[in-house]
């Protein structure tokens, strides 16, 4: 394990934005480091390149050593949002894998799901540690996860956990997966975030939850705008 990097070499701040499936966090972290000039790191991402090039080269999602070793093998790297190109969401980073963009690849139930697996292992999370310091160390930038303000960057100058209901981020599930042009059932997405969350918060490495110094947002009847204004002025605040 990597040390934590220290926030007094930092310029501007670190903001770990972390929280459960569904809940707007991507959104939210792509309009706010849009907003402040920020750079945006999307960690879910990174575990989902795992459980993709896993699968493509027959790698059980249950195994855990070979997982680890391939997430310390692969070349991850994130590309700004080219302009203009079909597919994803405007302002969405690209991911490559070994040099190839699989941002859409990525998106899929299925990946997810395998995604929520090959995260539970150590040895994953390990490996991808490293790089999600190195890519938030010199500050100025949104991470978005599940353990951001708790592992990864535990002295980041602004920490927040947003939630909402299961309903509510069920419905938002759905409009997302809509958007992107994919069937969604509501109640089928209901039940596998239902499923998905317990599973990331109950697992025994880096669980899903709020840092002690987390400021959590509870979005279920705030509105986008209002959840943003709000995480903006944290920002500012940190930045003095
Ligand atoms: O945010 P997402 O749906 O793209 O994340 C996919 C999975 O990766 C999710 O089930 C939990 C896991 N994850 C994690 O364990 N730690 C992170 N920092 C980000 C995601």
């Amino acid at each position: 394990m990597t040390r934590p990097p220290s926030s007094a070499a930092r310029a501007r701040p670190v903001v770990a934005l972390d929280g459960p499936a569904g809940v707007g966090k991507s959104t939210t972290a792509r309009a706010l480091a849009e907003r402040l000039g920020f750079v945006l790191v999307d960690t879910g991402a990174l575990y989902r390149g795992v459980a993709l090039a896993a699968r493509e080269r027959g790698v059980p999602w249950s195994d855990a050593a070979a997982l680890g070793a391939l997430a310390g093998a692969l070349d991850l790297r994130f590309e700004p949002a080219s302009a203009g190109r079909e597919g994803g969401r405007a302002g969405e980073p690209r991911l490559l894998i070994d040099g190839r963009d699989r941002s859409d690849e990525i998106r899929t139930q299925e990946v997810a799901q395998g995604a929520s697996e090959v995260s539970a292992h150590p040895p994953v999370r390990d490996a991808l540690l490293g790089l999600q310091r190195r890519l938030g160390a010199a500050g100025g930038v949104v991470l978005e996860g599940r353990d951001i303000g708790t592992v990864v960057f535990p002295d980041a100058e602004v920490k927040v956990f947003l939630t909402a209901s299961n309903e509510e981020r069920a419905r938002r599930r759905v409009d997302d997966l809509r958007a992107r042009g994919q069937a969604a059932d509501y109640d089928t997405v209901l039940a596998r975030i239902t499923a998905r969350d317990a599973a990331d918060a109950g697992r025994a490495v880096a669980p899903l939850r709020p840092a002690d110094d987390a400021v959590v947002l509870d979005s279920t009847r705030l509105g986008f705008e209002e959840v943003l204004a709000r995480i903006e002025g944290l920002v500012h605040a940190a930045m003095g």
